[in-house]
């Protein structure tokens, strides 16, 4: 009896690329979410190290990524190339720092080509998190944004479980400018060929341990970068010794992790930047709790 109910459930498979584990983390509450509801869940890395499967045993894909420069990471558009061609819902979750409108294009080209390989894509669900580049936030703003996230995680989960769609508008301006700062995928080559670890680096070798892409070798106790750099800004947000230099993007660099745990911004502390569309989004978001 037991092999029956197990054979019946439903079941996920998370695909996430995820820098600086922002993604991950949403990637995870979506996997709790569904086993509460007794779906089976599993969730696996997008890196070089990942083993392509050879059929999608699930009946529904997601897929999870950061947006980078409003555009899906190269390592995740390589990897959705190599899927092989299946019939199955899929569902997209972007996270980007912020609630511009121009992140909905990233979005595009992942539809595109899992189209092209026969998936039935229903939409994407989109997160604000704490940029891991440009600037930090606070620690209660980061923990505001996960507040919101455990609000709508919910309700998309409810759509996946229903196989229902969640549209997502891309205006021809927001396509127009991912088109042009699609440079980023070639760019990202450049720039991360160009970091540097300086000499408070203590050779711990945990950039090279943890690299996504396995772009980094040590080398006399010091880490090497070579040409296969996503800028995920995992290795500089991690770095023990905030050692790492990323190159022309070092005025922009974040290191340490957040903690989403704790008090939660009020209005009045929401950052000056971008203040509006954030606070748009928490609201949009809390008033639907209260309504529910
Ligand atoms: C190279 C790069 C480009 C980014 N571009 C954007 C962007 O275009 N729009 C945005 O809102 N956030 C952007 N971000 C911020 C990330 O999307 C955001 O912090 C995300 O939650 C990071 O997820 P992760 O921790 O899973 O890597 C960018 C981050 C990086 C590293």
């Amino acid at each position: 009896m037991l092999i029956i109910i197990i054979s019946l459930a439903m079941k996920t498979v998370i695909y996430v690329f995820s820098g600086t584990g922002n993604t991950k983390r949403i990637a995870d509450l979506f996997a709790m979410e569904l086993s509460k509801r007794n779906w089976v869940v599993t969730v696996h890395d997008i890196g070089k190290d990942i083993i392509m499967p050879e059929s999608i045993d699930a009946d529904t894909l997601i897929i999870a990524y950061p947006v980078h420069a409003f555009n899906c990471p190269l390592p995740v558009l390589d990897f959705l190339k190599k899927l092989p061609h299946a019939k199955v819902n899929t569902y997209l979750l972007q996270t980007s720092g912020e609630a511009l409108k121009f992140n909905n294009a990233a979005a595009i080209r992942p539809i595109n080509i899992l189209k092209k390989k026969d998936y039935t894509v229903k939409g994407c669900f989109h997160f604000i998190m704490p940029y891991n580049i440009i600037f930090r936030h606070s620690d209660p703003m980061a923990a505001r944004m996960w507040r919101a996230a455990t609000i709508k995680t919910p309700a998309y989960v409810q759509k996946i479980i229903k196989g229902e769609e969640e549209i997502i508008n891309v205006d021809s301006l927001s396509r127009a400018i991912s088109g042009i700062l699609s440079i980023e995928h070639p760019g990202a080559r450049i720039i991360g060929k160009g970091y540097k670890a300086d000499n408070s680096c203590i050779g711990c070798g945990k950039c090279a341990k943890d690299c996504p892409q396995e772009n980094i070798n040590m080398e006399n106790g010091k880490p090497v970068f070579g040409s296969d750099c996503s800028i995920c800004m995992r290795c500089v947000m991690n770095c023990p010794a905030n050692a790492i230099h990323p190159s022309i993007l070092n005025g922009w660099k974040v290191n340490g992790s957040y903690s989403f745990q704790g008090r939660v911004a009020e209005d009045s502390e929401i950052c000056r930047y971008c203040r509006s569309s954030y606070l748009k989004y928490f609201k949009g978001v809390e008033k639907n709790q209260q309504s529910n």
